[in-house]
């Protein structure tokens, strides 16, 4: 039998009823497939419905409709099998980098030396072994993503699922950390599924660029260009503009969309 696709979402519509009585569609008819091993860049302007799409795939939210299905599974909280890295404070702070990574492990049953020496190995892996022993805040914000990207990989899962996590770093340290990620995705093969409002971090990272707007995806867009990607090269160049254009008829359409849904 072939295997599920690692997300599969039909008809998805997500409608928040607010404390001041009034409802607000934050999804409405979303469909999305991502096949595993895949790396999709999920684009798309502020409240347009990102994290709320994020939420649902971890179970922490439910659907107003629609299907929705993690590994062929329909989510569950604290049983999805993905890891996530949030945009900020999202590390337990009374916890040093080590245990935070360590904790995912302890919740699994993992025991304590086996859990230790697995943290230690994650920390590693993002470069940030000599930080095991500091709180969170005695990292810097980049060094924070960096461990919120081993606890991450601490559930290991298949799947990773980041919403705008390098958005409060300086460029240098988000390029940094973009090339980390790229390494683990290839050396773990895992399926990614990454939230930004940057288009050109969309273009570094992505396989697949997804534009979201008006609570469903607009555009889905294959990146024709080879890894490893050069930014500074003109084939990127030619490629950013492109997609400009593509993400700039996106939310122009949206907009009439919109008007049109105003006027009716
Ligand atoms: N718990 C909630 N209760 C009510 N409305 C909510 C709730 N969570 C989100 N919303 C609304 O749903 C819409 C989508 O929010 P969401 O957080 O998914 O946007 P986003 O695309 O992640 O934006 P940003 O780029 O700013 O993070 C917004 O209009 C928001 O106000
Ligand atoms: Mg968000």
């Amino acid at each position: 039998m072939a295997q599920p696709a690692a997300i599969a979402v039909q008809g998805l519509g997500k409608v928040f009823r607010r404390g001041d009585g009034l409802s607000v569609a934050a999804l409405a008819g979303l469909d999305l497939v991502v096949e595993e091993r895949a790396f999709v860049t999920l684009l798309g302007p502020t409240g347009c419905g990102k994290t709320t799409l994020l939420r649902i795939l971890l179970g922490l939210e439910a659907p107003s409709g629609g299907s929705v299905r993690v590994a062929g599974r329909v989510p569950v909280e604290g049983q999805v099998p993905a890891g996530a890295v949030f945009q900020q404070h999202s590390l337990l702070p009374w916890r040093r980098a080590l245990a935070n990574v360590m904790f995912p492990l302890e919740m699994r049953g993992v025991r304590r030396r086996a859990a230790r020496r697995q943290a230690l190995d994650l920390l590693r892996l993002v470069g940030l072994e000599e930080a095991a022993g500091a709180f969170p805040h005695e990292l810097s914000g980049g060094m924070q993503q960096r461990v919120a990207i081993a606890r991450a990989l601490a559930h290991n899962a298949s799947i990773l699922l980041l919403d705008e996590p390098f958005g409060a770093l300086d460029d240098r340290t988000r390029r940094l950390l973009q090339a980390v990620l790229l390494d683990i995705w290839e050396s773990r093969q895992l399926t990614v599924l990454f939230v930004t409002h940057n288009i050109e971090e969309a273009l570094t990272l992505g396989d697949r660029i997804l534009v979201l707007g008006q609570g469903r995806i607009l555009e889905d867009h294959a990146v024709p260009l080879a890894r490893p990607r050069d930014p500074l090269s003109d084939a990127f160049a030619a490629e950013l503009l492109a997609l400009r254009r593509v993400f700039a008829a996106a939310a122009e359409g949206a907009a009439r969309g919109r008007d049109r849904s105003i006027e009716a």
